[in-house]
């Protein structure tokens, strides 16, 4: 397993993105452009294998100043997402989780598995004490994902982000590490 890889079960593996991903990274974000553009606002910007590699030197800037921490999701030996902390705020211990997935991997409760590790690595790992969740009001498939891990519905931002041509409403979701099931050992 690479370094800083996290297990998620179900033959999922969740590892930091690699300069060598950028390829791969490019080739889902371009096969999958039509479905992520509905709901991220970065698609339309993300046009060659170079742009998904000065997103992963980024993360990685990220990741190094303890700000942030992104994953690739490997499945079945391909990339079919990424999964991770968009942000941490180190003093508040505090982070906020976002994902995509690959239309190959999704209705298999593959996220779910990624988020419940992720959850497991920043309550213990990286003694966080609450984490975040916002998924557009209308996301469906997003909201299941925090609804099914756990996690209390805080509230709706309105219009929090302009995304292609239009503001969408965030549903937030919070889980306090007190919370947390995968406390209960
Ligand atoms: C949001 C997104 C990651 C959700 O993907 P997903 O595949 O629905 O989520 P999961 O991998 O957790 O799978 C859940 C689905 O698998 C099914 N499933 C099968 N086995 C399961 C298991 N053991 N545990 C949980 N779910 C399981 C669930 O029933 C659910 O399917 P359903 O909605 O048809 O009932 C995906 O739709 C996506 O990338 N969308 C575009 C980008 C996006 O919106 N990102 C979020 C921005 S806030």
């Amino acid at each position: 397993m690479p370094t800083g890889a996290l297990k998620a079960g179900r033959g999922l593996e969740l590892r930091p993105l690699r300069l060598a991903d950028a390829r791969a990274l490019f080739e889902q974000v371009d096969a999958n452009r039509t479905r992520l553009r509905r709901w991220l606002p970065w698609p339309d910007a993300n046009r060659s294998p170079a742009d998904s590699r000065l997103y992963i030197l980024r993360m990685r800037a990220q990741a190094r100043t303890g700000l942030g921490a992104s994953y690739g999701l490997w499945w079945k030996d391909r990339l079919v997402g990424v999964a991770g902390f968009n942000w941490i705020d180190q003093p508040n211990r505090s982070g906020a989780l976002g994902y995509w997935l690959a239309r190959e991997a999704e209705g298999r409760g593959l996220m779910t598995a990624a988020v419940a590790a992720l959850l497991r690595h920043g309550f213990r790992t990286l003694a966080l004490n609450r984490i975040e969740i916002r998924a557009g009001l209308r996301n469906r498939r997003s909201r299941a994902i925090p609804e099914r891990l756990g996690f209390r519905r805080e509230g709706t931002l309105r219009q929090a982000e302009w995304v292609n041509g239009r503001f969408v409403d965030h549903a937030v979701y919070g889980l306090l590490a007190s919370e947390w099931r995968g406390n209960v050992r």
